[in-house]
């Protein structure tokens, strides 16, 4: 798998670290960078509000899957979208023949620094979008670096799950409880 990665920050680097030592060609994109045209992933890991410049720089993206782990947090750890739209939809808005699967915005950077052994549930990488061939690209991408996917719907779920996100960081730095923590959906 060809994956570009935008954005080199904690979430960027360890995914493409990770996603190195599985055998998967890894493009970093950086500030201004576009993405190779070889690339059949783009993973986008920048802040919100570098996201519509990324996407400038990164050239028409049409054909190619975006994985948006994006959480859009404002100032005072609010929301900076949600109830009628999601930043997963304003991506795809923004590139509309582009398939958008929301992706990693649930999962802390820290937990991707270790492997999980057999005996224990890795952290879940929940997931939304329209394409199923895309979400199963990317559900690929989430076994190869040894976490658990976990299907939620379409990408109109991403309205639900940036606001997961949202707990998770109000959790670590708003209340202090570190960012060891992940959410996770069991059958009961
Ligand atoms: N950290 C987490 O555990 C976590 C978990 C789930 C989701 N997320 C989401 O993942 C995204 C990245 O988070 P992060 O914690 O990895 O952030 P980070 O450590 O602050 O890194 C962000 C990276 O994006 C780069 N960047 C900024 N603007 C860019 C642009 N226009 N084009 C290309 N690269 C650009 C930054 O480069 P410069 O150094 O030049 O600024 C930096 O390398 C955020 O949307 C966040 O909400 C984070």
């Amino acid at each position: 798998v060809n994956v570009a990665i935008v954005g080199n920050g904690r979430m960027g680097s360890k995914l493409a670290a990770l996603l190195k030592q599985a055998g998967a060609t890894v493009t970093p994109v950086g500030r201004g960078g576009a993405v190779p045209k070889d690339a059949t992933i783009v993973v986008l890991a920048v802040p919100y509000p570098e996201v519509m410049d990324a996407l400038a720089a990164a050239g028409d993206l049409s054909g190619r899957i975006i994985a948006d782990m994006v959480n859009p947090i404002g100032p005072g750890l609010q929301l900076a979208t949600g109830l009628t739209t999601s930043a997963a939809e304003e991506i795809q808005r923004e590139q509309p023949r582009a398939r958008v699967v929301k992706a990693f915005n649930t999962v802390f950077a820290e937990l991707l620094d270790r492997k999980y052994g057999k005996r224990e549930k890795p952290p879940q990488v929940m997931i939304c979008g329209d394409d199923a061939a895309a979400k199963a690209e990317v559900v690929k991408l989430i076994e190869l670096v040894g976490l658990e996917p976990y299907d939620c719907g379409p990408l109109v779920v991403a309205r639900f799950l940036e606001p997961i996100g949202g707990l998770i960081v109000h959790l670590a730095y708003g209340q202090n409880r570190g960012t060891r923590i992940a959410p996770r959906l069991d059958q009961y």
